[in-house]
């Protein structure tokens, strides 16, 4: 079972901070998933359209510039990073599952990812892109088919692989909440991976193990792999 970072190391760390990214690769995370909005036209990694509850500042990332909120306090002393420094720090060494959160996001993505490819060494293969706004996702992916898409979905009342397939998705991400035993076969019999978020409790890991879930977006990268070793 994959084990993805959750905005990092967030449980260690500030989430999607540069200190979280450096500690998920620090303890081995086979891949980090971070959260991405549009500032100006820098992509940038925070989760909310508001700076309020994980920065020293208040109101939504569009209203402020680059350098604005590369001012704020993410926690610790940690900064927000764009994209490309997160990319750039991890080298080309890692996966990462970028989800489109801001609107337009979707945008810049292809142009950058390219060149973290030609620059950082980076293959297409070692990006997954996701999202809860499924036409953004679907045109991200007509722009960029070369790139894998994950159908981000949350507690509803729909065929979750069979949506997924429908937006031609390469994975499923699926709330744990949301797992069964019927879905898992339901995604295997259509060839779709399904990770799993967010899941930081021993006894959730194992579940999810049994049922042959193909990856966890965890909090706690080191902690959820040592736990899984030993059970
Ligand atoms: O991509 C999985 C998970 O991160 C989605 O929920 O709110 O943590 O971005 P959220
Ligand atoms: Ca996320």
């Amino acid at each position: 079972m994959k084990i993805i970072a959750h905005r990092g190391a967030s449980g260690e760390a500030p989430e999607n901070t540069l200190a979280a990214m450096a500690l998920a690769i620090e303890q081995g995370a086979d891949a980090i998933e971070i959260d991405v909005h549009l500032c100006q036209n820098e992509l940038v990694v925070i989760h909310d359209h508001h700076v309020d509850k994980t920065t020293s500042g208040t109101g939504p990332v569009l209203d402020y510039s680059l350098a604005e909120l590369q001012q704020l306090d993410a926690g610790q002393g940690q900064r927000v990073p764009t994209l490309w420094q997160v990319l750039k720090l991890a080298a080309g060494k890692m996966e990462f599952n970028i989800e489109l959160k801001g609107h337009g996001c979707d945008q810049p993505l292809p142009e950058l990812l390219q060149r973290a490819i030609d620059e950082l060494g980076y293959r297409p293969e070692q990006f997954i892109i996701s999202s809860f706004h499924h036409p953004m996702l679907a045109r991200f992916h007509r722009n960029a088919p070369q790139y894998a898409i994950g159908a981000l979905t949350a507690c509803c009342p729909l065929d979750l692989a069979k949506f997924a397939t429908d937006l031609d998705a390469n994975t499923l991400h699926v709330e744990a909440e949301m797992v069964s035993k019927e879905l898992i076969a339901d995604a295997k019999q259509r060839g779709l991976p399904v990770y799993v978020y967010t899941v930081d409790r021993p006894k959730m890991l194992n579940e999810l193990k049994q049922l042959g879930v193909d990856g966890v977006f965890t909090n706690y990268p080191q902690r959820s792999r040592q736990h899984l070793q030993q059970h």
